[in-house]
């Protein structure tokens, strides 16, 4: 933005906003947790993100006009469960409410949330905090468990409105030595 007067800003439309951020990577998790009658329900996000170190802290953002998310709150704790590439019918099952999409969750415990079979990972959380950005409330949960698949699959990416599978999993530039110690995901 060199030369450009920082102090103003341009107004951005909704469309040109949402046309720009589509070209960004995200990951897909299922927020799992249960209703008022122990009930499972699933949110699917994209904006799940590591948050801190210490404590360990995760989070994402749910939309306002999430019908789910009250659930999530009102439970006060949620699991992450964080899509392989296998799994792209997963998420379609809970984004268009197919009817057997809860088949899919391991519901033995009802002291736990729903886990969903297959998964990368599993992260258990309490919720820490709930802030609100917008129109969207962003959720931070404090970490009780965690666990990774015993041969985790490639991740589930959703770019350019559509899925995608890392073409492999090998990074290409091996582990980052940066300040590995402090960085969330090093
Ligand atoms: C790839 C993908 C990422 C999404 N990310 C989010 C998100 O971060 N937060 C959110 O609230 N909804 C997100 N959604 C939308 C919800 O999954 C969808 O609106 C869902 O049906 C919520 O509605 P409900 O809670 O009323 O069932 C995403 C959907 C897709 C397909």
């Amino acid at each position: 933005m060199k030369g450009k007067d920082m102090t103003t800003s341009r107004h951005v439309s909704t469309h040109e906003f949402r046309a720009t951020l589509r070209h960004y990577p995200t990951g897909v998790a299922l927020i799992t947790s249960r209703d008022e009658e122990r009930a499972p329900v699933g949110l699917v996000v994209g904006s799940f993100t590591a948050v801190s170190l210490d404590p360990l802290l995760v989070g994402f953002l749910a939309d306002h006009s999430s019908t789910t998310w009250p659930h999530i709150r009102r439970a006060g704790r949620f699991c992450v469960n964080v899509l392989g590439s296998h799994q792209e019918s997963v998420c379609r099952a809970f984004t268009t409410k197919d009817p057997t999409r809860f088949d899919r969750l391991v519901d033995a415990d009802v002291r736990q949330d729903p886990h969903l079979e297959g998964a990368i990972m599993w992260i258990d959380c309490q919720i820490e905090t709930v802030l609100e950005v917008g129109d969207h409330d962003f959720v931070v949960g404090a970490v009780r468990d965690v666990r990774l698949a015993d041969e985790p699959n490639a991740p589930l990416v959703f770019v350019r409105g559509g899925y995608a599978e890392p073409r492999s999993t090998e990074t290409r530039t091996g582990h980052c030595h940066v300040a590995a110690d402090r960085s969330l995901t090093a």
